[in-house]
């Protein structure tokens, strides 16, 4: 056991001491690869990542690759996009089988991350932003004080996505629709946090305040 450990530990000092070019050289291709796969995406999420509501798809546009990489192994799994009641969640869960391994997932991945942040439009109307900061105070403890998001506890931005999938999405969470099934770790933490936000105006009130936050 221990063995296996220290090999590990030695793994990741060989990975991190590589030569910074051999590095760069490995996520540039990994960057290419996944702008050709990235042609699956577009139809639904845009050139540039900016989502395209008609589709219900979110911008995904410079999210983390590490959110990415494990939102597209849940969709693959069927932890994710497969409750009956989500049925935005189970149009992406087809799509994920594109991506045929974890290489094509690292890749697109990779590629997303370049993209631009999406900030598509404001849509939802009668949020209070006032009383959604007070709701806020909780999910800054994962999401940062500023919506950016925070890898060290898998919690991703919010601010620049769409307003509308804050919405349907915290929805689902509160329903189970989302992080109900039982291996969806993350999803349950943060179904246990939805349960702070009691009813549709206290989700949209908070998802105003996570709106106000974005920076021009
Ligand atoms: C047919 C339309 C469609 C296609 C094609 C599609 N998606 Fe999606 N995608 C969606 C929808 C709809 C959602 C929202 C799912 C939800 O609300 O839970 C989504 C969600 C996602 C999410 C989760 C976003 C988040 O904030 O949690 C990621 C990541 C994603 N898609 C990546 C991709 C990638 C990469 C591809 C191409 C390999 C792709 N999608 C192709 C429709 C699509
Ligand atoms: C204890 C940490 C934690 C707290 C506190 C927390 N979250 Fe989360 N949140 C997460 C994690 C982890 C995920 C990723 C879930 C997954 O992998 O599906 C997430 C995901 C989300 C998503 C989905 C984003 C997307 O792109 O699909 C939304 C929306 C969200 N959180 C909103 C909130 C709001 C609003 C609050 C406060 C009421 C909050 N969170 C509090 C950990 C937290």
């Amino acid at each position: 056991m221990t063995r296996v450990w220290i090999g590990v530990a030695l793994g990741a000092v060989l990975l991190t001491s590589l030569p910074s070019t051999a590095q760069d050289d490995v996520a540039a291709a990994d960057v290419e690869r996944g702008r050709v796969l990235y042609h699956n995406c577009v139809q639904c999420h845009g050139e540039q990542g900016e989502g395209n509501p008609l589709a219900l798809a979110p911008g995904i546009g410079g999210f983390g690759a590490w959110y990415v990489e494990a939102q597209l192994r849940k969709f693959q799994s069927g932890i994710r996009g497969t409750h009956p009641d989500d049925l935005q969640g189970m149009r992406m869960q087809p799509m994920s089988r594109v991506l045929r391994n974890d290489d094509d997932i690292r890749a697109v991945a990779a590629f997303v991350a370049t993209l631009p942040r999406a900030n598509p439009p404001i849509t939802l109307e009668g949020g209070d932003v006032e009383r959604g900061k007070a709701f806020y105070a909780t999910c800054g403890a994962c999401h940062m004080a500023d919506g950016t998001g925070m890898q060290a506890v898998n919690g991703p931005g919010l601010v620049h996505t769409n307003d509308w999938y804050l919405f349907t999405t915290m929805q689902r969470f509160k329903s189970g629709a989302r992080g109900g099934n039982p291996q969806d770790v993350n999803g349950a933490l943060m179904r246990s946090m939805s349960n702070t936000l009691t009813d549709d105006q206290a989700i949209k009130d908070v998802v105003a305040y996570i709106m106000s936050l974005r920076k021009p």
